[in-house]
């Protein structure tokens, strides 16, 4: 399958515009599952892997390494992981602090089986922590070259454009790519993210792309979930509303006209997206990764556009996906 690569915002780096998202790996997907849906997305040419330590509690990172270490790719694949989320009882076990970091990146290196990290992102913003220490760490883990790229989660755009000027202040390196929420059901990037990312040239690998599953199709108005599903684990889930599926139901029409599914028009419109890097998959049967991987091959013209337009206005939420943490906070000083 030929693959056109993307710059990773304004870095050098080449991505593949369709980013394997791993947090079903070690968790709802067994481990030898796990690596070979993740040999079949190098082999169609992806070559961008997405963790988290968080993932099943550092389960996610050990089975994206060994499948790494068995298949002997590590290093054609950009692999991006992430730190912030709690992964102790204690007060330091969490959030964006020197020490957190710090211990986090030594313990995902080791559970990665590797060197180096290619992006690693702060999954949350934190309001108790001024940015330039957790910048000040990052930093020192790129000179130290145990990563090479960093990058945020669920940041809000004034956040980031601080994290830039902070960097600039301080002469840190800077977060090269943000990783929000994006998906047909949650468009409010649209409104600052997205113009601040085209600004700044910060790259944008959106998660939850399908919204969970919401954008196959597969769930219906007043029926049970479907047996296994994710939201069938989750029935009281706020997602789950009539606006959602006014949301959906007009989609199913146009994926029609396209022959193809409801999963890859929704991939293929989030990865046209003026600004979009790069949608995170997160299949967790080899079956939805080759219906993910098909969005690849379906064309969303502007009219396809306009259509999707009418059903989920621009900047629109029908089903609104996650509130950050977006207050004020300690103001970065010197
Ligand atoms: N930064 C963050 O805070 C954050 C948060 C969430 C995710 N992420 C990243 O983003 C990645 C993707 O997130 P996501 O899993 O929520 O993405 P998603 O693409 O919105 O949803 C994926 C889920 O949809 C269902 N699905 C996918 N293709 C399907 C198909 N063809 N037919 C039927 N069902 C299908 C599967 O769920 P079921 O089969 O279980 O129904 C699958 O696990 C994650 O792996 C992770 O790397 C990051």
């Amino acid at each position: 399958m030929d693959m056109e690569y993307r710059n990773l915002g304004r870095t050098g780096v080449k991505v593949s515009p369709l980013c394997l998202g791993c947090m079903m790996f070690g968790n709802r997907t067994g481990p030898e599952d796990s690596y070979a849906i993740i040999d079949r997305a190098l082999e169609a040419g992806i070559n961008f892997l997405d963790t988290a330590n968080v993932y099943s509690r550092g389960e996610s990172e050990k089975t994206t390494g060994e499948a790494l270490k068995r298949n002997g790719q590590r290093d054609k694949v950009i692999l991006a992981t992430k730190v912030h989320g709690s992964m102790g009882e204690g007060p330091n076990d969490r959030g964006n602090s020197r020490r957190h970091i710090i211990e986090q990146c030594e313990a995902s290196l080791r559970r990665l089986q590797t060197d180096w990290i290619d992006l690693y992102q702060i999954h949350r913003p934190q309001s108790d922590i001024p940015i330039d220490e957790t910048l000040r760490a990052l930093d020192d883990l790129v000179r130290a070259g145990k990563v090479r790229y960093l990058g945020t989660s669920t940041f809000a755009a004034w956040q980031c454009v601080e994290s830039l000027w902070a960097s600039q202040r301080f002469n840190l390196n800077r977060f090269v790519c943000e990783q929000p929420p994006y998906n047909l059901l949650d468009r409010r990037i649209e409104r600052e993210l997205l113009p601040m990312a085209r600004t700044y040239g910060y790259g944008i690998i959106p998660w939850s792309p399908l919204a969970g599953g919401l954008l196959t199709g597969k769930y219906k108005r007043n029926e049970d979930a479907p047996e296994n599903s994710r939201f069938s684990r989750r029935q009281d889930s706020p997602r789950v509303t009539p606006a959602m599926f006014d949301g959906v139901e007009g989609l199913q029409p146009l994926a029609d006209d396209k022959s193809c599914t409801m999963a890859q028009l929704a991939l293929a419109w989030c990865l046209r997206q003026p600004g979009v890097t790069a949608p995170i998959i997160g299949p967790r049967t080899m079956s939805q990764l080759e219906d993910n991987l098909g969005a690849l091959q379906v064309t969303v013209n502007d009219q396809d556009c306009e259509t999707i337009d009418r059903l989920n206005g621009p900047g629109q939420a029908a089903s609104p996906f996650y509130q950050a943490d977006f207050g004020p906070h300690q103001f970065p000083v010197e």
